[in-house]
């Protein structure tokens, strides 16, 4: 699959079939979120695996959004500010928010290259996630990723904003493109 046809693909994807996702696939996934730019070239995130079915239930109580509970496996994308708050104090936090955005949609685009379905779910009783899987309380839980094999398409209306509504020329709130060079053909 070409990268923009995921991208266009992917969808939040809530009903998962029984048949249980190949885990070696979510690795690789998680292997697309090492390829991306970070500030000060720091990577602070960390990717925790779950498959145990007690812990799985334990987070999906956590998030009170019983869908999480379907997955067989659910992946926990984690960050740890204090890397990026070292080097560059206040900005780092907002440095690290930025990467894990950033690693999360390569993890989701590969999901998608990979046939897997998942909805990036951030509502949570962040405590409870960290009792059941033993991470640091310094430590941010950035997402919760239920991990499944998608088992109808979804229909719902598209939602997303149009490029014209998102995009100005040359100054805020500036809608037309106006070209300030004569554009020569073997520039193109
Ligand atoms: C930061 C963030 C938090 C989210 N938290 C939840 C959540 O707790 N539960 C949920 O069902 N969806 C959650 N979502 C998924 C969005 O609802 C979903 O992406 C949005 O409705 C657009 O639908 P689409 O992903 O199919 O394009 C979250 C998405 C983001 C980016």
């Amino acid at each position: 699959m070409r990268l923009i046809d995921a991208l266009r693909k992917r969808r939040s994807v809530t009903r998962y079939s029984h048949k249980k996702p190949d885990w070696r696939k979510i690795l690789r996934a998680i292997d697309y979120a090492r390829f991306i730019p970070s500030a000060g070239n720091i990577y602070a995130i960390k990717f925790i695996l779950v498959s145990d079915k007690e812990k799985i239930k334990k987070i999906t109580e956590a998030t009170q959004q019983p869908f999480v509970g379907k997955a067989h496996f659910i992946v926990v994308v984690t960050s740890d500010p204090r890397k990026l708050q070292r080097p560059y104090g206040e900005r780092g936090k907002k440095y690290m928010c930025l990467q894990s955005g950033v690693a999360i949609g390569n993890f989701m685009a590969a999901l998608v290259e990979f046939g897997l379905a998942t909805k990036w779910v951030r509502f949570f009783y962040e405590d409870k996630i960290k009792r059941v899987l033993s991470i640091p309380e310094e430590i941010s839980i950035d997402g919760i990723f239920p991990i499944g094999i998608e088992t109808k398409l979804k229909t719902q209306a598209e939602v997303f904003p149009l490029l014209e509504n998102i995009i100005f020329f040359d100054k805020w709130e500036q809608k037309e493109m106006t070209l300030k060079a004569r554009v020569l053909e073997e520039s193109l």
